[in-house]
């Protein structure tokens, strides 16, 4: 993967085409933040709900949550994030980059200019602080999240009695957090505002390490039958060093141009959480379990994935460069972009291409008709090369294309993104044709 394309190709791409770009551009940007694009937030919610789907929607024994960014801060004192969740830092006092310690390969040597003459590495916390109320004193201090799981575990009784689970079961949440990173970087990544999409399994500490394998095993199976990702760019790393609460934990890695990074966690977090809530809150968080007339606190086994770090792995997987079909005879090789994304996560599954403004009654007949069912687009503008090389670049794994002859007999051309095939049907068979092909 790595040896395939730049990094900076996709950046550029994402751009251009609108999908992902820096934050406040127009007056310079700000590091570790981005937008997303139109085509770029029709993707993001396309992950959103394929997780959400998998996760919550299709499952007795999940319940969804949507809880605020800015929370107690007692929550934050008790899961530890304020006394102790940070890295180290150092800054170089020549070139002035800061970098965080764990990262350089010689903790002695600035890894940007080769100064020796660093500052002695500090502790950084990395929980974005804010002010709630109209004084700014530190009575009024206030965190945004820095993980969306902790709002889950303080909310688990109320979602437990009002859904009348019983253990075990799980909880899951997608939103944003915020970490002030130190280093911000490769793209989306690492960012300082991004989303996270987490599922919380309470269950009895004798079924934990089962409920682990279960977990691991649901979501590696996730990213190859869902996102389609082969096993060469998946691979499982095991933590070495755990937590003290921690029986177990691992990460799921892709194989990003950079090298391979963390994608997903999947942490078995013992009583830690909740007993830490118990604790600080002086809210009874046990379990009673009336089959067995025994209380206990919930052990908790964790599944946590970045929606922006999946939606980069999902673009980076599908990034390819081919021999286009528009060669023309006598002309050089012609190279296209093509993303091949998955069409369950394509911003545009189907785009109906009309090739003269004079079919456009018609086709806009078939837009309107589609639309219904797929993320659509219509295109009419420039020629069917230009048109077809954009939604190649876009992911866009259908285009149906109506002519002259479709005003004589009603038909159509579906040109396939990835090989390239073009096939005559009706268009009254269309809806049959991309229920069949998006069923598959
Ligand atoms: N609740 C556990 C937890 O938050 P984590 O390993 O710190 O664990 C989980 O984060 C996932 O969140 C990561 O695997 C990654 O996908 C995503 N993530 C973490 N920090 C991120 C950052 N700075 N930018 C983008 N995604 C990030």
């Amino acid at each position: 993967m790595s040896k395939r394309f730049k990094m900076e190709q996709l950046v550029s791409l994402c751009k251009r085409r609108g999908f992902i770009f820096q934050s406040s551009e127009i007056y310079g940007g700000i590091n570790g933040f981005w937008d997303y694009g139109p085509l770029g937030v029709a993707m993001k919610r396309a992950i959103e709900s394929l997780w959400w789907g998998e996760m919550v929607e299709t499952r007795d024994n999940v319940e969804g949550l949507d809880s605020t960014i800015i929370c107690n801060p007692k929550i934050w004192k008790a899961s530890g994030h304020l006394d102790k969740f940070g890295d180290l830092m150092t800054d170089c006092k020549d070139c002035k980059a800061r970098h965080r310690v764990d990262q350089m390969e010689d903790p002695l040597k600035c890894p940007n200019c080769g100064s020796a003459n660093l500052t002695t590495p500090r502790e950084f916390n990395l929980m974005m602080k804010t002010y709630v109320g109209p004084v700014f004193d530190e009575e009024h201090v206030a965190y945004l999240r820095a993980e969306t799981c902790q709002p889950i575990f303080a909310d688990f009784n109320l979602i437990r009695i009002s859904s009348r689970q019983k253990l075990p079961f799980g909880i899951a949440q997608i939103g944003k957090a915020f970490r002030n990173e130190i280093n911000p970087r490769n793209f989306t990544f690492r960012s300082r505002e991004f989303s996270q999409m987490e599922m919380e399994f309470f269950c009895a500490a004798e079924e934990s390490l089962d409920w682990y394998e279960y977990w691991k095993n649901e979501r590696i199976k996730y990213y190859r039958e869902k996102l389609k990702f082969s096993e060469n760019v998946l691979r499982i790393h095991e933590h070495e060093t755990l937590a003290h609460y921690a029986k177990a934990a691992l990460d799921i890695e892709f194989e990003f141009p950079f090298g391979w990074g963390e994608l997903e966690g999947v942490h078995h977090r013992g009583t830690w959480d909740m007993s830490r809530h118990q604790e600080f809150s002086g809210e009874n968080l046990e379990y009673f379990d009336q089959d067995k007339s025994i209380k206990y606190i919930p052990t908790v086994v964790e599944t946590s994935v970045g929606l922006d770090r999946t939606m980069l792995a999902v673009l980076c997987n599908s990034y390819d460069e081919d021999t286009a079909d528009t060669k023309k005879e006598g002309q050089e090789e012609d190279k296209r972009i093509v993303l091949r994304l998955p069409e369950i996560v394509a911003p545009v599954q189907i785009a109906i291409l009309p090739l003269s403004k004079k079919l456009s009654d018609k086709a806009e007949g078939i837009f309107k008709d589609i639309r219904k069912f797929y993320r659509s687009e219509y295109d009419v503008a420039g020629s069917i090369g230009k048109r077809y090389r954009r939604q190649d670049e876009i992911g866009t794994p259908y285009c149906v294309t109506v002519d002259f002859d479709s005003l004589e007999n009603n038909t159509v051309t579906v040109r396939l993104r990835d090989s390239m095939t073009q096939e005559r049907i009706s268009a009254d068979q269309l809806k049959n044709y991309f229920t069949e092909k998006f069923t598959k």
